[in-house]
């Protein structure tokens, strides 16, 4: 059965890190026969929500969420946080695009860090939405010497090591969990929203 995820790389940095990572594991998803699309939030900026304008990524960005049976949300650690960017993202999309669907959560940073915005998405990105997170999850350290275009040494073997056993894992919760956004995107009025 065909398969399509669509990336979201969360950095609103034109030549963002989370950009080139979102690249590479788009290759990857390919690779294992996957469609892919990959949304850039500094290549196609979101307007702060809720302005409106008549050239606003989001018709596209929502079409291919809704097409998409499982997601990667990446996001650079800034100020030990998520890209404010992305949590814009999260106030546009919805159950409509994303309840009950696999996602991915990838950190990135240039030193140490990348650990703080994953448990920020993990506390608040999902409540409306229902987007499923993984268990597992990845965080790409030292970023610009990993994931290029020949591998660097152990570190960088090791992340792609990861990021293949992840990114199979999240093809295999998408097959299991395929039914569900369908049957479970319309809650009852009451429970709209998650508590
Ligand atoms: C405003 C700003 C704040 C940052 N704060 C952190 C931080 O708290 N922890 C960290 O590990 N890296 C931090 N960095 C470095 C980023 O990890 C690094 O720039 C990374 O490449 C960002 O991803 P991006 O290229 O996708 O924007 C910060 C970078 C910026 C631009």
């Amino acid at each position: 059965m065909s398969m399509r995820i669509t990336l979201i790389a969360g950095s609103n940095r034109s030549d963002s890190q989370s950009g080139r990572v979102a690249q590479y594991l788009a290759q990857r998803l390919q690779q294992l026969n996957v469609e892919t699309d990959i949304i850039d939030l500094a290549a196609e900026p979101l307007p702060l929500w809720p302005e409106e304008s008549a050239s606003s990524p989001w018709p596209r960005f929502a079409e291919s969420l809704r097409a998409a049976q499982a997601v990667v949300v990446i996001t650079p650690e800034w100020h030990g946080m998520a890209c404010p960017a992305l949590k814009n993202l999260f106030l546009y999309a919805g159950r409509r695009e994303l309840a009950h669907k696999p996602a991915l959560l990838v950190g990135v940073s240039s030193g140490q860090g990348g650990a703080y915005p994953i448990a920020e998405m993990r506390s608040s990105s999902y409540k409306n939405c229902r987007l499923c997170y993984l268990p597992d999850h990845l965080i790409v350290r030292h970023v610009e010497s990993v994931m290029g275009e020949t591998v660097t040494g152990e570190d960088d073997q090791r992340i792609r090591a990861r990021a293949e056993w992840s990114l199979q894992l999240l093809l295999d919760y998408a097959n299991a969990m395929r039914d569900l956004h369908e049957k479970h995107r319309s809650p009852p009025a009451d429970f709209m929203n998650g508590m």
